[in-house]
Parts: structure tokens; C-alpha cells; sequence
């Protein structure tokens, strides 16, 4: 019997739960990663925690709960099903080597199953438990622990590490067996072998249970832990569609606001047919993540690199599937307005970015309505000469190269055209370009400067002397939006209003180069946040509680927030230069400035 629940009743009723049982309460991190390279996204709720998992102490305590903001692209071509979504929330709850299996366990059943919680039917659940291999024994305490909480032997279920393992997020870090929870629907199972582990819709699974104890080395091995920790996750949106009893994550109160804007925008109706429905799941769940990697306090543009790119993928699939739908220019801000209110009280930095999720969004509408229209018009040209079905690699990046149309885009239009695309053949070009520029960067940088991360590092530490500067100059409203630096230049974006006079970019160059000259260390030091914000630090405060950060102090000069690489002194930076100051986006501006040799 389906029970009705709301995203905001689970999100409340789960982190109360958890906080009955000792977990303290933390805020959701950052969708884009501080600490992690090897991936884009935060994928899971454990991700921004994994150097606590490593043993680190977390300020709040050795129990926590919270909902995590998370973004897997990876299936980002199978958005448009009842399923997918590229963003989610997900509830958890850690012990940081304090609870384990037995606790875990005992909690998510009272939980899964009172009354005053979820009120599941107990034969309604189904659980699976890792069977072990050469890397983890069978885990038969867990199975053991189940039962002892009176789940019958045929529901539950042994399964292997493809199934019942989780992580590490990226390639290495903390990871373990699992035990999952599942809800067992009103859909028959498949046949006598159906299992978990099968995706007929018998078994939807709900929470994830992790008993991480492992930590994955560079060379694929597991070395135990000192401390033993357990990390859970319930995706939020699937929970709430499944115990409504709905058949699809785009009927929950996630989606019904969004898709009724798209509705009345479009004049079409979610339903109608099977081209239509995958067109509004398509705009609502690309705008939804959109707008959280916008209305993020370390939310990044639209780009042609690393997060900025998947940004862009997101909203022109969306612009395009919009104007599919018939929705006219300007559509994604309303779109994002209407999610931006419904999850300003869950994630109030999505108020507190909303001018800068709405400006980036209405510039990338339209560069991408142009090169759209330009495109297209190229790749009719290109469909129109291809003789075996087959678009030729070169011919894809050309189109990509030259008239900016996503390599993504021509093999949908290929696809609608009964063609393919020679992808392998594209991404060696792709990489050739990439090597070319490449040589080229290398050969400006020969002129006698000293190795590319000494001078990234000089650079970087110039960028924070240049924050500096400015905040002087131009006043508090300046903060960081962007940075990004090459072997010859750093480029800085920060928030204000207008554009900088020429005397004041001046004066910022001659307070940098003050402060070069003076050749003070750069001392580093570690704090928690809160310690950092009292001692005047600038930088990223939000979504980071607790966590333990590397500030760096120049003097009475700079004192900010940062990750590094920095020069040990501010006199190895040599002479700074603003090349240029440009506006990046509405309430955007953005320098370019090198470094040279010491004139003196
Ligand atoms: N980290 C686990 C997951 O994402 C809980 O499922």
C-alpha cells in the first residue's frame, strides 16, 4: 500500500530519525568537489566526507546525517526514461569508527518499517548482503542481523561484488561491502530466479548501506582501515516515487511544478505521446541539475572544459528538446525560476545566486541558438554528401571545430537521419588538435621561465594577491566567480558591477606589485572554517562545515581560503601585469594579467 510522502516530509523525517540516534546534522557540500580531481561532480553523499572516512576528525562528531546534492553524468543519453535523472538528492547517515553493522542495520529497519517513519509492510522488503570474494570474506553477519530483526531467509539474498560493493567515488579512497534495501512492488516477479539483482521492477531498491572498510590503492588493492565506518545513502526522489507508488520519478512533487511551467510554456501536454513525454523529462531533469551547478556557491559558466562543459552539454540538450517542444526563447530562465523556488528552503544558495543562474543561462541560450542555427545549416551540407550512412570523422569535427556544433549533437541528428557518426575516427582528430595546441603553449613557454608548475604555482599565488588588490580597490562586493591559468597567463573572474577605470586597474597593479616587492612568505596554515571566517579569511565559506581548510597568508596582504599550489614567497613572483579587463557575463568582470622576469 503506497504511502503518501513528500520530498520535504522524507528529507525532514530522515534527518530527525538520525539525529534521535546521536548524528548530527551537516549541511549539504558543494555539487562541484574541493578536494577530489579525479572526478567532475559530487556523486554521492559520502564524497565530500571521504577524508573523514580516511580518519581525519570531523568537527561535528563521529555521527552524522545529512542530504547531499549529487550530479552523475555518466548516463546523461538515457535521460528521457521513467529513471534517469543526472541530479538527485541523497539522504545519508556516517559513523565516522564509531557504530557499525549491527546499529546500521537495527536503524534502517526501524526506520523502513515504524510507523512513525516510512511504515513499510515488513514483506514488502528485501535485502541483499555481499557474498563474498578474495578481497572481503562473505559478510554472513550482516545476513545474520536481518534475520535477527525477523526477515525471512527468501528475502534476502547473497549477491557479488558487482552488486554488493560501493566505491571508492573516484579511483582510489574508502570503499566496502554493502547491504542494500529494497521495495518490493505490486509487479510480478519475473520468474523463479528473479532476484535484486534483476531489473524486471519486482525489487526497487531504496538505501544503501555501506560498511566501508577498505581503502583502494593506485594498483586496484584493498588495505583495511584503521577505523571501520559506514556510509548509507537513499536516493531521495526514487524513495519518494517508489513508496507513492508512482511509476515514473518525473510524477513525484520533484518534477510536477517544473513540468507544469514546461507545459504552459510549450502548450504542449506531458503524456501526450511517447516523443513529447521524453522531451519535457529531458528539459525538466537537464534544467533541474543546470540550475544546482549554477546556484552553487562554487558554481562555475558554461565552458568548453572539465564541469563548465558538462553545463553546457545539460542546457543546449535542454534548449534543444525545448524548442522541440515549442517553447520559445528565454524559456530556460523561467523554467529555472520556477526550480529555484521550489528548493530555495532545502539549498538557500540557489536564492542567493538566482541573478547569476538566470544571466549565464540567458547567454548561453542564445551563443547556442546561433550556433545552432549555423550548424545545422553545416551539417545538412555534410548528411547531404555522405554516401554509406556513415559521417566521416573528420567531417564531425570540422563541424565541431569550426562552427562549435557538440560532436553529441551531430550523432543525434545522424541518429534521427538513420546515419552514424565515426566517433573513433572524430576523437583522434579531437586528440591531435588537442596535442597541437598543446606544442604550441610549450613552445611559447620556452623562453627561459622556469618549469610549468613553479610557474602555475606563481601565477596562482599572483591570482590571490590580485583578489586582494581588487577587494582595496573596487570594495568587499568583489569576490571570486572564476579562475583559471595557462603557462603564459592567469585568468581571474570576480563579481562587480561595472567595468574597472583605467586608473583603478592601475592602482590594483601597483598594490600587487607592492606586495611582490615587499617579499613576504607565503605561510600556510590549517583551520577549521569558522576559525578561518573569524580570522578575516576570504574564500568559499559556504557548504564546507566543520572541515578542516588550508589557508594562505601574505602578510597583512591576502589571507584566503585556498587548496594551493603557491610560491613560498612573494618576491619569487617577478612583475605583475593586467593585460586586459573585459566583462565576462552580467555582473562578471574578468582580467587577464601575466608575470615577467624581475626588472630589477
Ligand atoms: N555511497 C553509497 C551510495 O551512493 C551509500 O549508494
Amino acid at each position: 500500500m503506497p504511502k503518501n510522502i513528500t520530498s520535504a516530509e522524507l528529507r525532514e523525517k530522515f534527518q530527525s530519525f538520525m539525529e534521535s540516534k546521536g548524528c548530527h546534522r551537516i549541511p549539504s557540500a558543494s555539487v562541484i568537489p574541493e578536494n577530489d580531481p579525479t572526478v567532475l561532480f559530487t556523486t554521492a553523499g559520502m564524497h565530500p566526507l571521504v577524508p573523514y572516512l580516511l580518519g581525519t576528525p570531523h568537527p561535528a562528531g563521529t555521527r552524522l546525517t545529512d542530504v547531499q546534492k549529487c550530479i552523475r553524468t555518466g548516463d546523461i543519453e538515457d535521460v528521457g526514461d521513467a529513471s534517469h535523472l543526472t541530479f538527485f538528492e541523497m539522504l545519508g547517515n556516517w559513523s565516522l569508527g564509531d557504530y557499525f553493522k549491527k546499529e546500521a542495520i537495527a536503524w534502517s529497519w526501524e526506520f523502513l518499517t515504524d510507523e512513525k517513519y516510512l511504515g513499510i509492510e515488513k514483506d514488502r522488503l528485501a535485502f541483499t548482503v555481499f557474498e563474498g570474494d578474495e578481497d572481503c570474506p562473505r559478510d554472513t553477519e550482516s545476513w545474520q542481523l536481518w534475520r535477527d530483526q525477523g526477515v525471512k531467509e527468501d528475502h534476502l539474498f547473497y549477491l557479488p561484488k558487482e552488486h554488493n560493493w560501493w566505491g571508492p567515488a573516484g579511483i582510489t579512497g574508502p570503499c566496502g561491502p554493502d547491504t542494500e534495501m529494497f521495495y518490493i512492488t505490486d509487479t510480478p516477479a519475473c520468474g523463479p530466479d528473479c532476484s535484486p539483482a534483476c531489473h524486471c521492477g519486482h525489487y526497487l531498491e531504496i538505501w544503501n548501506d555501506v560498511f566501508m572498510q577498505y581503502n583502494k590503492q593506485k594498483d586496484g588493492t584493498f588495505i583495511p582501515l584503521a577505523k571501520k565506518n559506514v556510509d548509507t545513502g537513499m536516493g531521495l526522489e526514487r524513495t519518494v516515487c517508489t513508496l507513492n507508488g508512482k511509476k515514473s520519478v518525473y510524477e513525484t512533487d520533484a518534477f510536477t511544478g517544473i513540468i507544469a511551467r514546461i507545459s504552459e510554456l510549450s502548450g504542449k501536454e506531458y503524456g501526450a505521446d511517447e516523443e513529447t513525454t521524453r522531451a519535457f523529462r529531458i528539459v525538466a531533469d537537464h534544467m533541474r541539475t543546470a540550475t544546482f551547478i549554477l546556484g552553487d556557491d562554487r558554481g562555475v559558466s558554461p565552458s568548453n572544459t572539465d564541469q563548465g562543459y558538462i553545463l553546457r552539454r545539460l542546457i543546449r540538450r535542454a534548449v534543444r528538446f525545448g524548442m522541440k517542444l515549442g517553447m520559445s526563447e528565454g524559456f530556460t530562465g523561467e523554467i529555472a525560476s520556477v526550480i529555484i523556488e521550489q528548493y530555495k528552503d532545502a539549498y538557500p544558495e540557489l536564492l542567493r545566486n538566482s541573478a547569476f543562474v538566470l544571466e549565464q543561462l540567458k547567454l548561453e541560450e542564445t551563443r547556442f541558438e546561433r550556433t545552432l542555427r549555423q550548424g545545422e545549416k553545416e551539417f545538412e551540407k555534410v548528411a547531404a554528401r555522405v554516401e554509406n550512412g556513415v559521417i566521416d570523422g573528420l567531417s564531425a569535427f570540422h563541424l565541431y571545430d569550426t562552427y562549435g556544433y557538440p560532436i553529441e549533437m551531430t550523432c543525434e541528428l545522424a541518429k534521427e537521419r538513420g546515419m552514424t557518426v565515426d566517433t573513433d575516427a572524430f576523437a583522434e582528430h579531437f586528440k591531435k588538435h588537442q596535442e597541437l595546441s598543446h606544442q604550441g603553449a610549450d613552445q611559447k613557454f620556452k623562453g627561459g621561465l622556469a618549469d610549468q608548475t613553479e610557474e602555475t604555482a606563481r601565477l596562482h599565488t599572483a591570482t590571490h594577491l590580485l583578489h586582494a588588490a581588487l577587494r582595496k580597490v573596487l570594495g568587499d562586493e568583489v569576490a571570486q566567480k572564476g579562475s583559471n591559468i595557462t603557462a603564459e597567463r592567469l585568468r581571474f573572474d570576480f563579481s562587480f558591477g561595472r567595468k574597472v577605470t583605467k586608473e583603478e586597474l592601475a592602482e590594483v597593479e601597483k598594490l600587487v606589485n607592492e606586495a611582490i616587492e615587499a617579499d613576504v612568505p607565503v605561510v600556510c596554515e590549517e583551520m577549521t572554517v569558522p576559525e578561518a571566517k573569524e580570522k578575516g579569511a576570504i574564500g568559499l565559506f559556504e557548504s564546507k562545515y566543520g572541515e578542516r581548510v588550508r589557508t594562505y597568508k601574505m602578510g597583512d596582504f591576502s589571507f584566503e581560503i585556498c587548496g594551493g599550489p603557491h610560491a613560498t614567497h612573494t618576491g619569487e613572483l617577478g612583475h605583475f601585469k593586467i593585460q586586459k579587463e573585459e566583462s565576462s557575463s552580467a555582473g562578471v568582470r574578468r582580467i587577464k594579467a601575466v608575470i615577467t622576469a624581475n626588472q630589477h
